[in-house]
């Protein structure tokens, strides 16, 4: 990750779609740094895409209890509604409203040529591509550039969609009047690579995941089916034994050592001793957030209560942002 020299002047905007619970992968992957970034005074906004996850499913199944765990999520692991604004989509309708000027910026061959739509076309559930599809990138430009967020901690797959949002700013601010929109940069995490227990990428969809919400005992099972192999003597090698590296990568980062040396620590004690210790890293290091999770899921009221202020907040400032644009496109009336 980048270092922030002065955190006061940069304003970061993300986000995830409403799919369920996270887990292990995203939390090293994103919410930590999410938090430790807002700890150092950056100005954190988290958009909680409920109408982007309409690109890859027909029905929006159980959406409040999706929104309602990912707010869950958030508060355990740190993020503080005080400080940070957490918000949806369909509340905001400035934000949406962006979306259709943007529009009108791109053309259909650049939406057709982005790699992460094209990837996601491949494995879509849905019968038939929507429109959506082909324009929810833009709509996450809306996203980022409501706010005139600067910097966007996003993973590798979302680099395309941060260009394209880079591409509407500029051309914004070419046709419309110079410096309405800041092009903001991406703040490419060095995300570590966890596997799901199956040897394949952690992802909520495969049923592989550590989720934050799962329960000690729950996790020990989980780690206990994990895909390892029959070497006993437990070294770090990401490339020749996949499996095993992440499993010491997953404790390191936990224990915050190095993964060759939680291996070290194992030596030729094989993959029941590797398992051993990774579940009681992961357990350790997750009892905090989780008791905290626990403690705002007996309260769903406080959940709405940060949801609705953070709408709020979200909607003051997509309000002004579109009094700039009508401005500056001459929609005066
Ligand atoms: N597209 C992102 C994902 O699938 C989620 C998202 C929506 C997002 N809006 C955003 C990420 C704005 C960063 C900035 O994970």
């Amino acid at each position: 990750m980048d270092t922030v020299t002065d955190p006061t002047r940069h304003r970061i905007l993300t986000g995830d779609r409403p799919t369920g619970r996270l887990h292990l992968g995203h939390y090293f992957g994103t919410l930590q740094n999410r938090v430790r970034l807002q700890d150092i005074g950056v100005e954190l906004y988290v958009v909680i895409a409920d109408y982007q996850v309409l690109t890859d499913r027909d029905v929006a199944d159980d959406l409040t209890g999706h929104v309602e765990e990912l707010v869950l999520d958030y508060l355990a692991a740190g993020v503080d509604p005080a400080r940070a604004t957490i918000f949806t989509h369909s509340a905001v309708p400035a934000l949406n409203q962006l979306l259709l000027p943007f529009l009108s910026l791109v053309s259909v061959a650049e939406l057709g040529r982005n790699p992460t739509v094209k990837d996601e076309i491949a494995h879509s559930r849905q019968s038939a591509v929507s429109g959506l599809m082909f324009t929810y990138p833009v709509h996450q430009a809306a996203d980022i550039l409501f706010c005139k967020a600067d910097l966007v901690p996003v993973g590798q797959d979302q680099l395309p969609h941060l260009e394209l949002t880079r591409t509407i700013a500029r051309r914004f601010n070419d046709r419309y009047g110079a410096g309405v929109f800041p092009e903001p940069r991406a703040l490419l995490s060095k995300a570590p690579l966890l596997l799901g227990t199956d040897g394949t990428k952690m992802s909520k969809s495969r049923g592989n995941a550590i989720t934050l919400a799962a329960g000690a005992d729950e996790t020990a099972r989980l780690i206990k089916r994990a895909k390892t192999d029959t070497e006993r003597h437990i070294m770090y090698d990401p490339d020749g034994r996949p499996e095993v590296s992440s499993l010491l990568l997953l404790a390191a980062l936990c224990l915050d050592r190095t993964p060759a040396q939680v291996a070290d620590s194992i030596g030729a004690a094989g993959s029941a001793a590797l398992k051993k210790v990774v579940t009681e890293a992961v357990n350790e290091y997750l009892a905090p957030i989780r008791a905290r999770r626990a403690e705002y899921a007996r309260d769903r009221a406080h959940l709405r209560t940060v949801l609705r202020e953070g709408n709020e907040r979200a909607r003051a400032v997509a309000d002004t942002t579109l009094a700039e644009v009508r401005a500056a496109m001459n929609n005066n009336y």
